[in-house]
């Protein structure tokens, strides 16, 4: 596996997979370009056998870093790519002086709860009705 900053041609990729996963708030290629944009927003692509397999954004926001998106392509679930990106996430933190990360999470989505659990966030909120207007997010965040 490969992590690297993602480019222009990466975009495509990135929607794909947003699109394997019902309910995944996308932002669609044109989100990942606008977020050229932001000097505060760090794009990075997995790739593994030579293709696209996942990708991470983040805002560096010192002190804090904002998760924003986490998502890996659903034939190369469980094989360590999302935990590959955040441990490249941790090292920018770190870089930045950053301590903690943040993020918001569908309540319904246990496997990214499990994942982050596993990668020590733990709750410390609630939005009611954030998703569609259905859905609470949780707020999770782990302190560095
Ligand atoms: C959450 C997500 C990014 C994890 O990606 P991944 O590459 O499969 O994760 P990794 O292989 O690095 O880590 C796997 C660990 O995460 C947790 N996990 C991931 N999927 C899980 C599931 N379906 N059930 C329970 N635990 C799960 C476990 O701790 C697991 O460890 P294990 O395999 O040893 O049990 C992936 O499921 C995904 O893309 N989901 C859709 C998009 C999304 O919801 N993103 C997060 C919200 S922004």
């Amino acid at each position: 596996m490969l992590i690297r900053r993602a480019r222009k041609e990466d975009y495509a990729a990135f929607a794909a997979i947003e699109a394997e996963h019902a309910g995944f708030p996308a932002w669609g290629a044109a989100g990942f370009l606008a977020e050229e944009n932001n000097r505060n927003s760090v794009t990075l692509a997995a790739e593994a056998g030579g293709a696209v397999a996942g990708f991470i954004n983040f805002w560096i926001l010192r002190p804090q870093v904002q998760l924003n998106s986490l998502a890996v392509s659903g034939a190369m679930l469980r094989r360590g790519i999302a935990a590959g990106l955040f441990a490249k996430l941790l090292e920018y933190a770190r870089k930045s002086a950053c301590a903690e990360i943040d993020l918001e999470v569908s309540e319904l989505n246990a496997p990214a709860i499990a994942f982050y659990r596993a990668h020590g966030f733990e709750v410390v909120g609630k939005r009611p009705k954030f998703y569609n207007n259905t859905e609470a997010a949780l707020l999770m965040r782990k302190t560095l």
